[in-house]
C-alpha cells in the first residue's frame, strides 16, 4: 500500500497536533511508516476558527459520518472525546473494517470491554498510545516492550493538572484554591478542572494500564478514587518535615490472587523517583518480574505531545497495512482477553502507612486520647510533630504510623471524630515508598 488514508474526527488541541505533526514531519514520517500517511477528511463541528496551521479547507466537514463511510478511508482517528457520540463512532468505523486510533481514556476505561471486543469482532487494530501519559509511550511500552513480563507494580502520576497545581502549593506554600486559579490562568487547567483534581482522570488512565498488564477489562467503578482538594499548604509542609512530597498517585500491585487498583494523594520520600516529577510533567514506573523497574517520564499532556501519540500509531498501522497484516496485537495485548475479569482488592484489605492531621485542644492528656484509640486498633505510632500557633483554639498534631490495615485505620478514624478533644475531622494521607 503506498497511500494510507486518513480520516480524523475533532479539529481540536490534539486534532490539529495531529495534522500539525503529519504535515511538518511528512517526509521522516513517510519513510518511517514505508507509505504515504494522507488525511483524507477533518470532520469538526467547529469549521471556522483558525487553528494555527495551514490546512486545506476542502478536507473539512461538519459531518463525521462522511469520515467514517468514504470507503477510500483505512483508519478513523476519533479525537472528539466523551463517551456517547464517540462510542457510536468507533464502533460504526469498525463494523466498516475501519482500523481506529483513539486518545479517549474515558471511553476505554468505562466501555473498554464493549471497544475492545467490537475490535476482535472485525479483526481490525485499535491503537490508543495517546489515551495515557500523553506523548509518554507507555501503551507501547506495556502491549510491546514488556510483554514478557508479568507486571508487579505500576505507579503514576497521570495528570499533569494536579500535578502542577500540588507543585504550586508546594513550592509557593499557597491553598489549594489559590493554586487552581493559577493554573487555570496559566492556560495548564480547564474552568474548572473537575476530572483533573477529583482523581477520575488518573482513574481512567490507570484503568487502561492494568486492563493492559492482566489482560481484560477492570470494572472502573472498583477503582478506588480521591482528589487533592482537601490538602492544605499545611499538609505539604508537615509532609516536608518528614522528609516527604505530595503527589497524587495511580497505583496498581499484582497481590497474587487480586490486583490493587487506586488513585489517591499519597506521601512519597523526597529521595523517591517520583518525587521530581513536577508541574504538567507526567510519570510512570512499571515494574515486571523479569524487566526489574523501568521508569518512563514525559509530556502527558498537549498539543504537540499527544499529536506525537496518535502519529506514532497511524505509523504503527501504516506499517502493519503495507505487510497486508490487519491485525497484529489484540487490544489488550493478550489474546484471550474476553476470558478473565480482574478482580480488585477492597481497599479496606490495603496495608500501609498513614499520615494523620488532627485539630486537637491544646491541653494536657490530649495525645494520649489519640494514641488510645490508634492503639485499640493495632495501629502503631511511628513519628509525631505538634507545634504551631493556635488556629480556632486548636492545634495540629501531625502523626506518622507504622503500616495498618485500612479497614482498622477507618474504625479508628470514626471514634477518633467522635473525641471532644478534636474540633474538626482528621485530614488522612496514605504514605508510599517507605
Ligand atoms: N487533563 C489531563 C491532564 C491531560 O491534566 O493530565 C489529558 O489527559
Amino acid at each position: 500500500m503506498k497511500r494510507v488514508n486518513v480520516g480524523i474526527i475533532g479539529f481540536g488541541t490534539v486534532g490539529s497536533g495531529t495534522v500539525q505533526i503529519l504535515t511538518e514531519n511528512r517526509d521522516l514520517i513517510t519513510d518511517r511508516a514505508g507509505s504515504e500517511i494522507v488525511i483524507r477528511k477533518i470532520a469538526d463541528l467547529d469549521l471556522r476558527s483558525d487553528r494555527g496551521i495551514p490546512v486545506d479547507r476542502s478536507l473539512l466537514t461538519s459531518n463525521a459520518l462522511e469520515v467514517i463511510d468514504d470507503p477510500e478511508v483505512h483508519i478513523v482517528v476519533e479525537l472528539i472525546g466523551g463517551t456517547d457520540q464517540a462510542k457510536t463512532y468507533i464502533l460504526r468505523a469498525m463494523e466498516k473494517g475501519k482500523h481506529v486510533v483513539t486518545a479517549n481514556k474515558a471511553l476505554l476505561a468505562e466501555h473498554g470491554k464493549d471497544i475492545y471486543s467490537a475490535a476482535e469482532k472485525h479483526g481490525v487494530t485499535l491503537a490508543f498510545e495517546a489515551s495515557v501519559g500523553g506523548g509518554i509511550p507507555i501503551i507501547k511500552a506495556m502491549r510491546e516492550g514488556l510483554s514478557a513480563n508479568h507486571i508487579k507494580t505500576i505507579m503514576g502520576i497521570l495528570n499533569g493538572t494536579s500535578n502542577y497545581i500540588l507543585t504550586q502549593m508546594t513550592q509557593k506554600g499557597i491553598p489549594y484554591g489559590e493554586a487552581v486559579d493559577e493554573t487555570i490562568k496559566l492556560g495548564y487547567a480547564e474552568d474548572p478542572p473537575t476530572l483533573d483534581v477529583n482523581g477520575t482522570d488518573a482513574a481512567h488512565k490507570l484503568a487502561i494500564l492494568v486492563s493492559i498488564a492482566f489482560g481484560a477489562p477492570v470494572p472502573f467503578g472498583s477503582i478506588h478514587r480521591e482528589g487533592i482538594d482537601r490538602l492544605t499548604p499545611d499538609d505539604i509542609r508537615f509532609a516536608g518535615e518528614f522528609g516527604y512530597c505530595i503527589k497524587l498517585l495511580a497505583i496498581a500491585r499484582n497481590v497474587g490472587d487480586k490486583v490493587e487498583a487506586r488513585v489517591h494523594p499519597a506521601m512519597i520520600p523526597l529521595g523517591h523517583i517520583m518525587a521530581n516529577v513536577s508541574g504538567v510533567y507526567n510519570a510512570i514506573y512499571v515494574e515486571g518480574d523479569f524487566v526489574g523497574p523501568n521508569l518512563y517520564y514525559g509530556l502527558g499532556a498537549g498539543k504537540k505531545p499527544t499529536g506525537s501519540a496518535v502519529v506514532s500509531d497511524l505509523i504503527h498501522l501504516a506499517r502493519q497495512l503495507r505487510n497486508g497484516t490487519k491485525k497484529l496485537i489484540p487490544p489488550l495485548a493478550h489474546v484471550r482477553s474476553e476470558a478473565r475479569a480482574i478482580p480488585i482488592r477492597p481497599m479496606d484489605e490495603l496495608r500501609t502507612s498513614y499520615y494523620f492531621r488532627f485539630s486537637a485542644i491544646d491541653r494536657p492528656g490530649v495525645l494520649s486520647r489519640i494514641s488510645g484509640v490508634l492503639g485499640d486498633h493495632g495501629i502503631s505510632i511511628y513519628s509525631v510533630i505538634q507545634k504551631g500557633r493556635k488556629v480556632n483554639g486548636s492545634v495540629p498534631v501531625v502523626m506518622l504510623t507504622h503500616e495498618a490495615v485500612e479497614s482498622s485505620v477507618l474504625k479508628a478514624l470514626d471514634r477518633m471524630d467522635r473525641l471532644e478533644v478534636l474540633t474538626d475531622k482528621t485530614m488522612v494521607i496514605r504514605v508510599e515508598g517507605t
